[in-house]
């Protein structure tokens, strides 16, 4: 079996993952190259894939030797958050195929320059947001596709995952999250569940983002995590942090849809993406992995009194509605991280540069999703003040598929 050769740019804790759990694993890729801007994450990704695979790939520190190495066809970018769209741009450029992490962009300006450069050089890219192949994200699509919700009015979203420990270890982990919270206030990781979402509501295919609003609460919750367990850091004492603990952001759609996303990391909580989805028909919550659907008696009945009965159905109906990649995901045995996601992303990356077809989170929606994070930035400053979305396909989405 021929195999892509890849070179990935970023090995930290997502790097190797990615790296070890499935690039690794997969039969039809060679990693022959790997590059960190530290030289002991360098060698830990060589020796780290050898041990795997039995092959060392070459190293280095400077991500563009290998994106113009000429043995690397496609890059994976797994770097922190501020390299992403610099380093597909390069890759774009040099004609590599690439595929990048999720994240949130810094300015709108550079994710115009991410779709001219695709323009330019029609090179693919992909994000690689992974919650878009989680396995009820994929059942709730195909059952907005067959009309079970009714018209979609509303969508809700988020992130919540106490990352206090992370973000207040990042000196220590050498990690870019405490540089973004000790300056920026945005919703800062937007597209976990903003990526599913914009799949339900058709977004650059026919419906587009219009404005986004956001505000943030106060910032209290690294600090006090701060105060009470690293009191001794002086240099994490003196350090003030801006990011707003609770970030609600409300986006309106070209079609009349309402998104509400909040981003909830600096407080104590359970892990959640929070997704729901509210139809004339029907509903989904996530919270309670519950379904409730205006025909079913047993869920209307039960509306007027009391609806916990009915939370976690879900399950009852995985098998009439599982999408059919999870269907054949299970049969054959799910790999890979996150429950299973890791694997059906980077899968589907690759069959995609393999078989040249358009990318299915092309340049539009990397644009769509990664610019809410400034247009936050921007509305938080301006206490909620709505922010315009740019139509990065230039009126293309009232036509596209
Ligand atoms: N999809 C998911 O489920 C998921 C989960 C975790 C993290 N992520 C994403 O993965 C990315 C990395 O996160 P992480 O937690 O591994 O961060 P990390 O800080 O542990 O690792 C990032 C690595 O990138 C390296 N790096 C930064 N700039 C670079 C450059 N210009 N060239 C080469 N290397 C560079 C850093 O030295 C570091 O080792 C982020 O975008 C994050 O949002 C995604």
């Amino acid at each position: 079996m021929k195999k892509l050769k890849v070179g990935v740019i970023g090995y930290g804790q997502r790097g190797t993952s990615m790296t070890k759990g499935v690039l690794c694993k997969m039969d039809n890729v060679e990693i022959a190259m790997v590059c960190d801007l530290y030289e002991d994450r360098v060698e830990k990704a060589q020796n780290d894939v050898l041990e795997k695979t039995g092959k060392k790939p070459r190293g280095t520190t400077v991500a563009s030797e290998v994106i113009n190495d000429s043995e690397v066809e496609t890059v994976f970018i797994f770097a922190a958050w501020e390299a992403h769209i610099p380093l597909a741009i390069e890759s774009m450029k040099a004609g590599k195929p690439v595929a990048l992490e999720v994240a949130g962009a810094y300015s709108i300006e550079q994710c115009w320059d991410l779709v001219h450069t695709y323009e330019q050089t029609k090179t693919p890219v992909m994000m690689l947001e992974n919650c878009c192949y989680g396995r009820r994200e994929m059942m709730v699509l195909k059952m907005v596709r067959e009309g079970l919700f009714g018209k979609v009015v509303h969508c809700d979203g988020g992130y919540g995952h106490d990352l206090r420990y992370e973000v207040a270890g990042g000196i220590k982990n050498r990690h870019y999250r405490l540089r973004n919270y000790a300056s920026r206030s945005c919703d800062n990781y937007p597209t976990h569940q903003l990526g599913p979402i914009a799949q339900v509501l058709d977004i650059n295919r026919g419906n587009r983002f219009l404005t986004v609003s956001s505000v943030a609460s106060k910032s209290v919750g690294i600090r006090d995590y701060i105060e009470r367990n690293l009191a001794d850091d002086e240099t994490l004492a003196n350090m003030e942090i801006r990011q707003g603990d609770v970030v609600t952001t409300v986006i309106t759609c070209a079609l009349g849809q309402t998104v509400r996303l909040t981003l909830d990391t600096c407080l104590p909580r359970f892990y959640s993406r929070d997704f729901a989805v509210h139809g004339t028909k029907a509903y989904y919550q996530e919270l309670n992995d519950s379904f409730y659907f205006e025909d079913n008696p047993e869920h209307t009945k039960l509306h007027e009194v009391s609806w916990k009965p009915q939370w976690g159905n879900a399950k009852e109906y995985e098998e009439q509605y599982d999408h059919p990649v999870w269907k054949r995901y299970i049969k054959e045995g799910m790999k890979g991280g996150h429950g299973g996601i890791d694997w059906l992303v980077v899968n589907d990356f690759v069959n995609h540069v393999v078989s040249g077809e358009p990318m299915p989170i092309d340049v539009y929606d990397i644009a769509s999703l990664m610019c809410i994070t400034t247009l936050s930035e921007q509305s938080v400053a301006m206490h909620g003040a709505p922010q315009a979305v740019p139509d990065f396909t230039n009126g293309a989405w009232l036509l596209r598929k």
